[in-house]
């Protein structure tokens, strides 16, 4: 099984970004999750309304999460390394009369200069060379006691055959070529890196599907898609 290169993620993503928007699309799982997603993050950051909170969302794409937190009064920041994708998410966001910063950035190699009072980095850290390496430069950018959110999906045979082999190659819900099982997170690798951060009150939670409800939500079982949230010491 091969570990995919920087290059082919950036392709991948590159070839996918006119579909952002389209809800029974490419990314209609995140779709599908994107009610839950947002509990959760309301949830850790404790408040219905974020007003006045600086959110940084890494790796946007098509600005999903990003459109979401700016809805409830976030002020939101949305970077991503495939230029397609911000365009993508600027436009949308226009029509859509939200303001919101994005930027192409590759967040691995370039700079990023503000702080921010939440960092949001929702099914990303899978697609990196180094992901240990982005969390340690990443906090520098975490206001004191700033929120970290992060979502993945845990490495063990049940959750390579449910995305890859069932999701990506056989039902292809999931664009074939999205993830790569080595890639692939446990929570104690994450939670490691987390603590060796300065990192603190580490939570992790799941993120299933109800098969009788035919509903996604948050559950304790991390198995395969799970959260984490923590703050900055
Ligand atoms: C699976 S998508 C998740 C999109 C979004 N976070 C969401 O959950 O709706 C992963 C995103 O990370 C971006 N990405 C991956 N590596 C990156 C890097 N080094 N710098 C910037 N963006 C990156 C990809 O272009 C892609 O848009």
């Amino acid at each position: 099984m091969k570990k995919k290169t920087k290059n082919s993620e950036f392709e991948h993503f590159s070839t996918l970004a006119n579909d952002w928007w389209s809800k029974n699309g490419k990314f209609k799982i995140l779709h599908d999750i994107q009610l839950v997603r947002m509990e959760y993050i309301k949830q850790v950051i404790n408040k219905k309304k974020l007003n006045n909170i600086k959110i940084l969302d890494v790796g946007c794409g098509g600005g999903l999460i990003s459109e979401g937190l700016t809805k409830i009064g976030a002020h939101v920041t949305g970077i991503d390394f495939v230029k397609e994708n911000i365009s993508v998410a600027k436009m949308h966001a226009k029509k859509n009369k939200l303001k919101i910063n994005y930027f192409t950035k590759d967040f691995e190699k370039e700079k990023i200069t503000s702080k921010y009072d939440a960092i949001i980095i929702l099914e990303v850290l899978e697609h990196l060379n180094d992901w240990s390496a982005f969390i340690k430069k990443i906090r520098l950018n975490l206001k004191k006691n700033g929120v970290l959110i992060i979502s993945t999906i845990n490495r063990n045979l049940i959750s390579k055959f449910l995305t890859i082999d069932i999701g990506e190659n056989l039902l292809k819900i999931i664009p074939i070529n999205t993830h790569s099982f080595y890639k692939f997170i446990k929570p104690k690798e994450l939670e490691y890196v987390l603590l060796d951060s300065n990192f603190k009150n580490i939570r992790f939670k799941g993120l299933t599907k109800d098969l009788l409800k035919m509903k996604w939500k948050l559950s304790n079982n991390t198995k395969i898609n799970y959260f984490c949230s923590c703050t900055l010491n």
